[in-house]
Parts: C-alpha cells; sequence; structure tokens
C-alpha cells in the first residue's frame, strides 16, 4: 500500500496569466488542457506537473499523487481503514482517482498512474581529481535555457508537523528520509529523497515546488535568466544538507518559490536508509549565501 509518485500541484491564483508567464520563463511548457485550470509541464515530459486554477488569493488548490496498478486499490483500502473520508474534488478540478484532505485540510489526489517516464541526459562530463572525463573539449557552457526535467517535491507549512508525517506515512506509505527536529521534516514516495516535505509554521500554506535540472551550471545560469526576464533569484546557489541537493529559489509572483535542483540523494526501495534528526544548524543548508530573512515566512498568514 502505497503511492510511489508525486504528480502535480495545483495553485489557486489571482492572475493566472502573471503565472503561466513565471512557470515559462523558469522553462515549464503550457498545455492548453481546455480546463479552467492553466497546465504546465516539463518540455520532455507528457503530462503537467503544475495547474494553475484562478481564485482569489494564492493557496494550494490541491496536489496530487500516483498509485499505479494495484496499489491504488490498496491505498482506497488504506484510506479507509483509517477511517479517511473520501471527498468531492474542489472547485474546477476533474473527477479522477480518489480525493481526500489530509488533517490540514490539503485537497490530495490520488490517481491510477506512474510518475511520467522521463528521457535520460547523456552523462555529465566533469574532470575531477584522478577521474578526466572530458578530453580535449571546452567544457564552459554554452548559453543554457533552464529545462526541468520533473517535478521533484513540493514544500507545505504546517502548524503540526508530527499529525502531518503520521497521516502521510500511515495513510498513504510515505516513508520519513530525515528530519530537523520540529523544524521541517522530509518524506519520500519513490527513489528521490523527498517529494512531500513540511516546514513549522502557524497555519498551513504552500512554500514552493522544486524541479530536477541537468547540472549545476542550469541552475546558475537559469537563475540568471530569471533576473534577466524580471524574476527574483532569491536564495542561492547553495547546497541542502538534507537530501543534499544543490538548490536554487526563485521567488515566484505571490511570495513563494519555484526551486531548481541537481544531484539529490537516491534512495532505492532495498536500501536500509535510517532517517536522522539532524540540529537546527543544518535544516537548510550546508553552504550558499545567507539564508533571506523571509525565507520560511508563510506569506499566506498575511491578510
Ligand atoms: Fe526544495
Amino acid at each position: 500500500m502505497a503511492v510511489r509518485a508525486l504528480l502535480h500541484y495545483a495553485l489557486e491564483v489571482p492572475d493566472q496569466t502573471v503565472g503561466e508567464k513565471f512557470y515559462r520563463s523558469f522553462g515549464l511548457t503550457e498545455d492548453s488542457g481546455g480546463d479552467p485550470a492553466v497546465r504546465l509541464r516539463p518540455a520532455g515530459l507528457k503530462r503537467e506537473a503544475v495547474r494553475l486554477y484562478a481564485g482569489p488569493k494564492k493557496r494550494l488548490h490541491h496536489v496530487a499523487f500516483g498509485a499505479p496498478g494495484d496499489d491504488f486499490e490498496a491505498t482506497r483500502e488504506s484510506i479507509k481503514r483509517a477511517g479517511v473520508k473520501e471527498i468531492d474534488p474542489p472547485k474546477g478540478a476533474s473527477g479522477d482517482g480518489i480525493w481526500l484532505r489530509d488533517p490540514d485540510g490539503n485537497a490530495v489526489n490520488v490517481r491510477q498512474e506512474a510518475a511520467p517516464l522521463a528521457p535520460a541526459d547523456p552523462p555529465l562530463t566533469l574532470n575531477s581529481p584522478g577521474h578526466i572525463m572530458r578530453i580535449g573539449l571546452r567544457g564552459y557552457p554554452e548559453h543554457l535555457e533552464p529545462r526541468p526535467r520533473k517535478l521533484g517535491h513540493v514544500l507545505f507549512f504546517t502548524p503540526d508537523m508530527n499529525r502531518q508525517i503520521d497521516f502521510y506515512t500511515r495513510v498513504l506509505g510515505l516513508r520519513l528520509s530525515d528530519r530537523a527536529q520540529s523544524i521541517v521534516a522530509f518524506l519520500r514516495c519513490s527513489t528521490d529523497h523527498h517529494n512531500l516535505a513540511f516546514l513549522q509554521s502557524d497555519r498551513p500554506g504552500f512554500h514552493h515546488g522544486s524541479f530536477e535540472v541537468g547540472s549545476v551550471d542550469e541552475m546558475a545560469m537559469g537563475a540568471t535568466t530569471m533576473g534577466d526576464r524580471g524574476w527574483e533569484p532569491f536564495w542561492g546557489l547553495g547546497r541542502h544538507v538534507i537530501g543534499s541537493n544543490f538548490f536554487f529559489y526563485i521567488r515566484d509572483p505571490w511570495g513563494s518559490f519555484a526551486e531548481y535542483y541537481h544531484d539529490l540523494d537516491f534512495i532505492p526501495e532495498s536500501c536500509a536508509w535510517e532517517p536522522r534528526d539532524f540540529p537546527p544548524d543544518d535544516a537548510l543548508y550546508k553552504w550558499g549565501p545567507p539564508v533571506p530573512e523571509d525565507f520560511g515566512l508563510n506569506r499566506e498568514l498575511e491578510g
């Protein structure tokens, strides 16, 4: 019993056109789905990773997970066993799959779908001490358009982290990968170190969606490109402790973020991974520019 993939996240936003412009600059492609939501996807994938619905202000509309094959009915059973009621899809969303709410009230959709297949890139050819991969060739990147390969994870604010961890592990079968006390927690439903994370706040909220890119060059040049296009490269380049990924956060039009990441910890199902409880100093990063003061601010508390 478990969900196996993070499929997409959906936001309600006051101006879908601005949102579409942001995510297009970020490197996603728009799909005209013929429904009320703007759908955006990595160019190499056949399904969307982000949906934008119209609403009075930015907030999470829903998050969708995939439970392919037998996992779908097993997940439905688990939901029933936990006494969690199925709900009608939120306004505007199609009725596919199972709909429920997590303890924070976030709408969750479980669909009988596997993660979309991301085509593999050619291997990176990096020269490191004793390991020469690139011989007789210049290594500096030509212009690199940011090209997210897939949605990796979402991070939500929560007023009750342990309640969220309990719900997502017990009811939907995610696993806790690591945490930093009651500050932040990271869960996975695939071989990625995390697909869902929670940051402590007074209220629920959407913090960021994170997308894998092909290299550190692509992250840094992607952030520069976003700056050139009038968006705000907010925090990066840096390296997280938990999950180990390089990160670069770009501020979205609503004060939350979209993240480029690269080189995340990979945890196969067979791996005896022991979750660790990191000290607060390790909650955010190993190196990088100082954390901007309002990085952890839940703007959904305002107004
Ligand atoms: Fe992230």
